[in-house]
Order: C-alpha cells, then sequence, then structure tokens
C-alpha cells in the first residue's frame, strides 16, 4: 500500500475510548480522523475532524464515510461483518473480515486455536437447558457465556457442578451459549501483535493481567519473568502470531490467556483491535498500539515496539474519578481521560500509566 499524504483521513469506525486514541495518534502522524458511530455518548468525536452518526447497518451512510475517508480502521469488533466487507469495496480496512467473525463468536475463536495447535480451556457449545446439565456434569462446574456481545465479564454466570441448570440457562436469555472449564489459573496475561498490509508481525512485550469483578483492573508491563518466563512469552507470541496470519488480519490482534496451575498457556479470547491491557504502549513503548494501528492503516512502515521501562496501566472506573486528583501531583504517572458525557459505576473513565522504578 502507498503511504498516505498528510493530512489524508482515517476513518474510526465506532466512538470510543480506543477510536479518540487512535484519533490522537492518528493527528501525530499528520493525519485527520472521521469518526462513525451510532447516536450517543462517543468521546472520540471531540477531537475528530468529521464525524457521522448513523447505525452500522445504514448503507448510504457508510457508503458516503467511505467515500470520505482514505483508510479505514475498526475500535469496536462487533460491526456486523457486512458493514465492514462493504467498506472493504471502497478503501483498505483494518482488522478485515476473517478476524472480525472469528472475534465475534466465541466458539468460533476457541475453535481457530484449537485448529492452530494453541491449548484453550475444555469447553463445550450450549443451546439448551439439557446440554447444559450434561457439560456441568462432565466439567465440574464451569463459566457459562453468551456467544456473541459479551464484554467486562457482562453475560457470564459461574456455575458448580450442582448448580440448576434450567434457571442458568434461563438467565441468560440466550440460545447460543459456551460452557467454559473453570481455570483455577495462577496468572491472566494477554499478547499483541501488529501485522502490516505485506504480512511483516511485530509483537509488543506481554501484559499481566488483573481483574475485579470481570473488569480489567491493572495491567503489569512487560509481565515480570519469574511470572511470564522467556519460553512462554515465545509461546504465546508465536501463537498471537499464527492468528494474525491464520485470520490474514491487518492491523493489531490481542491474545487473553490463562496461566494454568501446571505452567500451560491457555487461550481465552483475542480482540483484533486496540486492547486495554496495552494502553501502556502509550508511554512505555517506543510505538504505541494505537500509532501502530494507524501507521498501518497509513501504510507507514511499522514502528519498533520495544518497551521503555516498566508500567503498570490502572483503569479509572467511574467509582474511581477521585484517584485523577492525586494523579495530577504524581511525577511519572500519566493521566488519559476518555471525555465520557457520564460517570457510572463500572464505566471505564480514564487510565493511569504509571512508570514503576526497577
Ligand atoms: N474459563 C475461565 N476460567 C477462569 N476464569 C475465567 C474463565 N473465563 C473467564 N474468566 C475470568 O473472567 C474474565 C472475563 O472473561 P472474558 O475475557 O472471557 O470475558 P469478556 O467479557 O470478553 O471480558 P473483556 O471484554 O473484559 O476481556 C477473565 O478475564 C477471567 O478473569
Ligand atoms: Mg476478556
Amino acid at each position: 500500500m502507498k503511504p498516505l499524504a498528510e493530512n489524508a483521513v482515517i476513518g474510526i469506525i465506532g466512538g470510543g475510548q480506543l477510536g479518540r486514541m487512535s484519533a490522537l495518534a492518528a493527528a501525530a502522524l499528520g493525519y485527520r480522523a472521521h469518526i462513525f458511530a451510532p447516536k450517543g455518548d462517543a468521546p472520540a468525536t471531540d477531537i475528530a475532524n468529521a464525524a457521522t452518526r448513523a447505525d452500522y447497518t445504514d448503507t448510504e451512510a457508510l457508503k458516503t464515510f467511505a467515500q470520505a475517508v482514505d483508510s479505514i480502521i475498526c475500535e469496536f469488533e462487533n460491526v456486523p461483518v457486512e458493514a465492514m466487507d462493504f467498506l472493504a469495496q471502497h478503501r483498505p480496512v483494518c482488522p478485515g473480515s476473517a478476524a472480525l467473525q472469528c472475534a465475534q463468536h466465541r466458539l468460533n475463536e476457541k475453535d481457530k486455536a484449537r485448529a492452530l495447535g494453541i491449548p484453550t480451556p475444555r469447553y463445550v457449545a450450549v443451546n439448551d437447558a439439557t446440554s447444559l446439565a450434561e457439560a456441568l456434569a462432565e466439567f465440574g462446574g464451569g463459566i457459562l457465556k453468551t456467544c456473541r456481545l459479551g464484554y467486562d465479564g457482562k453475560g457470564q454466570l459461574r456455575l458448580d457442578a450442582g448448580s440448576d441448570a434450567a434457571t442458568a440457562f434461563a438467565s441468560l436469555q440466550s440460545d447460543d451459549l459456551i460452557l467454559e472449564e473453570f481455570i483455577n489459573f495462577t496468572a491472566e496475561v494477554s499478547f499483541l501483535v501488529a501485522r502490516a498490509h505485506d504480512g511483516t508481525l511485530a509483537t509488543w512485550a506481554p501484559s499481566l493481567n488483573q481483574h475485579r469483578g470481570g473488569i480489567l483492573h491493572s495491567t503489569e508491563a512487560p509481565a515480570p519473568e519469574a511470572i511470564i518466563t522467556p519460553k512462554l512469552k515465545k509461546i504465546g507470541s508465536e501463537a498471537a502470531g499464527a492468528l494474525a496470519e491464520n485470520l490474514d488480519l491487518r492491523g493489531v490482534l490481542a491474545v487473553e490467556m490463562f496461566v494454568a496451575s501446571d505452567g500451560q498457556l491457555l487461550f481465552n479470547e483475542i480482540a483484533p483491535r486496540p486492547h486495554n491491557s496495552f494502553h501502556w504502549t502509550i508511554e512505555g513503548a517506543e510505538t504505541s498500539q494505537f500509532s501502530q494501528l494507524i501507521r498501518i492503516a497509513a501504510g507507514l512502515p511499522l514502528g519498533s515496539t520495544e518497551a521503555i521501562g516498566h508500567w503498570r496501566m490502572t483503569n479509572i472506573l467511574g467509582e474511581d474519578l477521585a484517584r485523577l486528583n492525586e494523579a495530577l501531583s504524581e511525577t511519572g504517572t500519566y493521566i488519559h481521560r476518555y471525555g465520557k458525557a457520564e460517570a457510572r459505576t463500572g464505566r471505564k473513565m480514564a487510565h493511569l500509566n504509571q512508570r514503576l522504578k526497577n
């Protein structure tokens, strides 16, 4: 792909914080951002050159948008695949429809990982209370998840072997479910790989993640070697690269993994977009995940993914906003607010990147 000239327009599908940070990265490289997002709070639009506020199914709006931009990225993985396929007829798109389609369904993701020889927890499709009862007996309990549209632990239930299958099945209000074996993990980690249009790959150092109540709370990066040994780092990075290649991904792909008690890395899920657990790369890597995605969309060479020091990224939810006042007077703490209109409990409002002393 020929590099885009200065002032070219990067179209961003989705208007949340990932789009906002992508638009900031685009500006640093001399590009304009045009956001496409449905109506509602869309903090990315505050700092973009243009915004189209329409549904992802509005073909007319998509067409006008495609004509107004030079290259398209996606900050949201649940955009209808048809919309991305339509846009791809007009402009280069990231991440591509194979990656989106895979990431939109938990069974697809895990089947894909297995097909590539990447170990996963045991899992089974659940479509009714009977199949759930059988699966619970087989796995001795587990985590029941909706296959589509879950985030921040929403659409999930932890069940034990004796849980009532009919009640559990009814409560998720979907017949497209997966039961996963419960993994007593020693750590949660994520890997991030970038893949350019010509197939070049680059991986960042892995992140060590702490969740609270199903929501990512904080990330330490690069993940300490005592937890992610060089061998595990190699296995995880190669798995991320294999997924990116197999899905013909353009852009960035995050892979969430568990470290099981026997030391094995187990695949959890993918996200074919910038990922919360790599927000540390804004100050903590030679090239941030956002900057890399814009480079790829613009046909520029990949930047170095080398880490610069050690970092802790902490999410600031609606209930944590007071923490930002303290952070203002801390040297080595970088504040990234998302400009959301309303602070709600559990809603991601900002994050802090703190440089750790080592
Ligand atoms: N099979 C499992 N065994 C043990 N814990 C699990 C399992 N699946 C999920 N969890 C826990 O629940 C968290 C959220 O699960 P998962 O990543 O599948 O859902 P999500 O809603 O897509 O989350 P997010 O969008 O925040 O990544 C995981 O990070 C992990 O802490
Ligand atoms: Mg997850």
